[in-house]
Formats: structure tokens, sequence, C-alpha cells
């Protein structure tokens, strides 16, 4: 019995449950053979329903994300081209630093299915499973000076905030700098990584991931109260190659605006997506913590905070508290 030949009896099955006996007598194999099959087919990102009494039930099949199903729906000019998809990687970031320091062109793309590594900001680690979100690195050669790089991490989520907000139709906003958040759980993480050369920036990677398809039971318990994903909060699951590829087309179009007018209408994008601006909290900065309301962004792309005690200060690394 071969992997699709289990698959195409829960597909023909569909919401219906498969008893192991079953299974068994038309596949003409052991009921363990079965449940291992079953097991193998859920490391590959398919989540099955189990009842004593009943049977198996399929739940939810990953989608395709290889490089044909992105290329047929992807509008941009450069960003994705070329794209590298990998079954798995120990982070996506990893493999484009490579092509990076190869020369490889601005706009280049790796996207894997999961990270076994995939790194969070902050030494953090980031949890990105087989067949359900979207893990991916985009090499970026801005000619900007090196001061601008906050700039790009805002601009990548104002272009990931409005495509998925778009294209899922929930209500995501943006906690400064860069989490997307759906009532205050993160959906999605950027990390940027650059090197630099002389005050100039050499390059970017501009690492994404995005919690697409992951159930609960994809988290461990006490992620669960600050992370969530699309699906979780949507109760639908989504399809990742065309959610990757409107995002890329936001980006493509933000970031010639950009660099082509400023910074200052990406500013006014980001303000309006905002879910901090205008809240007292607490931030924690390298120099310590302190109670404030962030009002605005600065021309560099800092955050503009008003202290308890009346004094504006501005930030340019902090960690927003309730
Ligand atoms: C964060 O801490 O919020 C940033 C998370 C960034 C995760 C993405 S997944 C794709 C890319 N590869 C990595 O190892 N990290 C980034």
């Amino acid at each position: 019995m071969s992997q699709n030949e289990l698959l195409g009896l829960f597909i023909k099955n569909e919401g219906q449950y498969v008893s192991g006996a079953l299974a068994s007598e038309v596949l003409g194999v052991s009921r363990t053979a079965i449940w291992k099959s079953i097991r193998k087919l859920e490391s590959a990102g398919y989540e099955f329903e189990a009842s004593t009494k009943l049977g198996y039930r399929l739940l939810f099949q990953p989608d395709k994300l290889d490089e044909k199903t992105i290329q047929s729906l992807l509008k941009t000019e450069s960003f994705g081209l070329p794209l590298h998809y990998r079954d798995e990687i120990d982070s996506t970031q990893n493999a484009v630093r490579e092509l990076a320091e190869e020369g490889v062109a601005e706009g280049v793309v790796v996207i894997a299915d999961m990270q076994q590594a995939g790194r969070g900001r902050m030494g953090r680690s980031w949890l990105a499973p087989r067949g359900k979100g979207i893990w991916m690195s985009l090499l970026l050669r801005p000619l900007v000076p090196i001061h601008c790089a906050p700039q790009l991490t805002l601009l990548a989520a104002v272009a990931l905030c409005r495509s998925l907000r778009r294209e899922t139709g929930l209500d995501i906003g943006i906690k400064w700098p860069n989490d997307l958040l759906i009532n205050g759980k993160k959906i999605s993480g950027i990390l940027l990584e650059s090197a630099a050369e002389d005050e100039r920036l050499k390059y970017i990677i501009a690492g994404i991931g995005i919690s697409v398809n992951m159930s609960q039971s994809d988290y461990p318990e006490e992620l669960l109260e600050k992370a969530t994903s699309l699906r979780i909060a949507s109760g639908n699951s989504f399809n990742r190659a065309q959610l990757l590829t409107a995002f890329l087309l936001e980006w493509e179009t933000l970031y010639k605006l950009y660099l082509e007018t400023g910074f200052q209408s990406i500013a006014a994008l980001w303000e309006s997506l905002s879910v901090s601006l205008g809240k007292k909290m607490e931030l924690t900065t390298p120099q310590g913590k302190l109670i404030g309301v962030p009002i605005g962004l600065d021309g560099s792309g800092a955050i503009i905070v008003k202290r308890d005690d009346g004094e504006v200060v501005t930030l340019f690394s902090a960690e927003m508290g309730e």
C-alpha cells in the first residue's frame, strides 16, 4: 500500500470516518500498517481526527507550495525571481545569506515547507512546522545608508499587513515595529538581517514567517496564549501560494515607492495599520523600562513615545508590553 492509496481512501470518504478495519481490508494491509501510515501523513502536515469507535477522519490536507504552483500566480517584476523551494531546511535566512555572498541579484527568494532551526528576533527560535505556514527569506540590495534599515522592516510589515488583510478579510494590525496581530495574538514575524560596508547596506535578508494553517495542536501550550494562525483565528484554511504571491506583489510595489519617494508614505501607511499608537503601555528599552503612550513614527522609523511624566522620547529599540 502506498501513502497515496491510503490518502485516496480518506479523500474519497471526505468528512466521514474510515475505520481501521475497513482501511486494512480495502488496502490489503494490517491495521498497524494503516496506523503507521497515518502517523507519517500527520508528520507531513495532514490532520486526522481519531475516534476509538469510528476510526479516522481526514480534517486537513496541506496545500502545494512548490516552485511551479507559486510561479503560476506570481505577478512581480523581480521579487521571487528566481524562487527556490526547499522541502526542508535549517533556516531560509542561511540559504539566502549564501546566495547573497555569491553575488546573486536582489529579489531572490528561498521558501521552505518546514524549517528545523527557524530563527526569530532577539535570538529566539521560530516554530515552522511542515505544510502549515509560509517560511521565506528575500534578498534586498537597496542603495540606502545603513541607518535606513529599520524603515525596511516597517515597510515589510506594512506590505504583509495590507496583503493579508485583503486576502483574508481578517482584522490584522501591526504592533511596533513589525509583529502582525489578530486580537492581540501574533500571526507572523519579520526578521531583517543585514550586511554593511562603509556605512552602506551591502544587502538585507528579509525573513518572513506567516502562521497560515496551523491548528492549536501545532503549538506548545505556552505559545497559544500569545500566538495564533490565520486558520485558528478565522476557522478557515488559506492557500499559501496565493497569500505569498499577493504579499510579494504588494511588497515590491511599496519597495519601489519607497526607493522613489522616501519613507514618508510608508510611515503614514504603517501608522494607519498600527495597534500600538495611542495606547498606554510599558516599554522595555536597552536603557530600562518606562510607561508611556506611543504617538507616532519619526522620519527614521523610530517610535515617538509620550512618557507618563509628559516628556516626549524617541525609541529606536523597545519591547512593548501591555
Ligand atoms: C520574529 O521573531 O518575530 C521574527 C521571526 C522570523 C521568522 C522567519 S521564518 C523565515 C525566516 N527564516 C528564519 O529562520 N526566520 C525567518
